[in-house]
């Protein structure tokens, strides 16, 4: 009895998997974004590389978090990337402009799109280089963890980009404070801006 309900399901999951998927409504980018949609805290759920060689850094981290935040000067963002590696916390900050779906850097030649997803509290970024090539992909969340048909539909975003498979955080593994405090054994830092990696969250 179990062996035909697991072949039945076997058999289920690969027609769904096969049916072809609706990539131009999975890729569509968000109408708008604007600072009070995307301030504070962004969990790192999963994420995707368009090469394979850039998985290894991912996979490195424990955990990421991102926040923007609002700037004195009130035409920038500021955008911080926190890492996690074993008990040091890395901070990258940069300057962001806001621009119709999406923001760019102040250094960089990166562009970076926010895709709409059905996900509650969750946000899906496609990080471009300066041919418009996505280079990396992710998925974010206000909370730690998402629902499995999130996770689903994130995949079939990175196989409508022809992007890894998603490569998942362990959602138990501790998060960095957003701000650094000097009594803990953090490693702050603050890279030149001629550093091309600081773009980068993979
Ligand atoms: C950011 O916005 C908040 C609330 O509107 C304000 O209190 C704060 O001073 C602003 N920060 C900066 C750096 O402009
Ligand atoms: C962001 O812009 C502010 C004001 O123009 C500047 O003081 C700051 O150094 C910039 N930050 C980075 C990381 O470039
Ligand atoms: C960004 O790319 C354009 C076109 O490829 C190039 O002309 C420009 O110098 C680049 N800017 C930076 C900051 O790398």
């Amino acid at each position: 009895m179990f062996a035909v309900y697991a072949i039945a399901l076997l058999c289920w999951m690969s027609v769904s998997h096969s049916a072809p998927l609706d990539c131009k409504n999975l890729l569509r980018p968000s109408d708008q974004v604007d600072l009070p949609h995307l301030e504070g805290r962004w969990v790192l759920i999963a994420g995707s590389v368009s090469d394979p060689a850039h998985l290894e850094k991912f996979k490195s981290r424990d955990s990421a978090i991102i926040t923007f935040a609002n700037h004195s000067d009130a035409s920038k963002v500021s955008f911080t990337r926190i890492f996690s590696f074993g008990d040091s916390c890395q901070y990258m900050k940069s300057n962001i402009t806001l621009q119709g779906s999406g923001f760019t850097f102040e250094q960089f030649n990166v562009t970076v799109t926010v895709l709409q997803t059905s996900c509650q509290d969750c946000a899906v970024m496609r990080f471009d280089d300066q041919s418009k090539k996505p280079v990396r992909f992710y998925l974010f969340s206000r909370k730690r963890d998402v629902e499995q048909k999130d996770l689903e539909e994130f995949k079939a975003q990175t196989e409508c980009l022809k992007m890894s498979e998603p490569s998942i955080m362990d959602p138990t593994k501790e998060l960095c404070p957003e701000e650094i405090s000097v009594d803990k054994n953090m490693m702050f830092l603050n890279k030149p801006s001629s550093d091309k990696h600081m773009a980068e969250l993979s």
